[in-house]
């Protein structure tokens, strides 16, 4: 189905409509918000550097030095580039998902120079001189860290697609409050959705995580 653009954005891609896409939606937000550099390189089948280079100077691929999970990367990437694209489809680094890509989810979170980010929305080019951490970066499976121990002491998944989400954003509290109270743990994993409903375990497992029992279930409830 073709889409109608408005006319600034078909001025700028010499296109008065595009092909609509799963992602045309989030990406009209994204645009009304300014970021046509991102949705011209996600929706647009135009990556011939020229256009770029004319276009969208920041989207021309550009070498961007990454440190992720404490390795050093020199990726080719227009700056523009979200840094989850480039830890999924560069590095190969998989914890992060992909939900929203509007920063309103919190799938793709991972913790940067220790605070939580959402990387669907971070430039890759705003992430030089800084330190990725990426779920993969925690624990390996024979030394899992406490936090990823207590999830699955928890049992705190089903479908388990928010859970990179919960797990770095309760790392990034941890790292900055080794002994949280519920109800900071509850403030901080508040903006990050779970679609199937797990978050008492989810709450539960950041308790023990921070050494804290979990409250009783009417106080439970109380707070839900
Ligand atoms: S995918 Fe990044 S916040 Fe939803
Ligand atoms: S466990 Fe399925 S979305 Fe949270």
């Amino acid at each position: 189905m073709k889409v109608q653009l408005p006319p600034a954005i078909a001025r700028l891609l010499g296109s008065a409509t595009i092909r609509r896409s799963q992602n045309w939606r989030g990406c009209r937000k994204i645009i009304s918000a300014t970021s046509l550099h991102v949705c011209t390189q996600t929706l647009f089948s135009r990556t011939d550097d020229a256009f770029f280079a004319t276009w969208c100077p920041r989207m021309t691929p550009d070498t961007i030095r990454l440190t992720v999970n404490g390795k050093v990367h020199d990726i080719a990437v227009a700056p523009a580039t979200p840094l989850l694209y480039v830890l999924r489809n560069d590095l190969e680094l998989n914890g992060a998902k992909f939900g929203c890509g509007l920063g309103e989810c919190g799938a793709c979170t991972v913790v940067i120079d220790g605070v939580a980010a959402r990387s669907c929305v971070v430039p890759v080019g705003s992430c030089t001189q800084r330190h990725i951490t990426t779920l993969e970066g925690l624990g390996t499976r024979e030394r899992l860290d406490p936090l990823q121990a207590a999830f699955i002491e928890n049992q705190a998944a089903q479908c388990g697609y928010c859970l990179n989400g919960m797990i770095m954003t309760a790392k990034a509290l941890l790292l900055r409050n080794a002994h949280p109270s519920e109800r900071e743990i509850r403030e901080a994993l508040r903006y990050n959705l779970c679609r199937c409903g797990t978050h008492v375990e989810i709450i539960n497992a950041v308790m023990a995580a921070a050494g804290r029992q979990p409250s009783s279930g009417s106080d439970r409830d109380a707070a839900i």
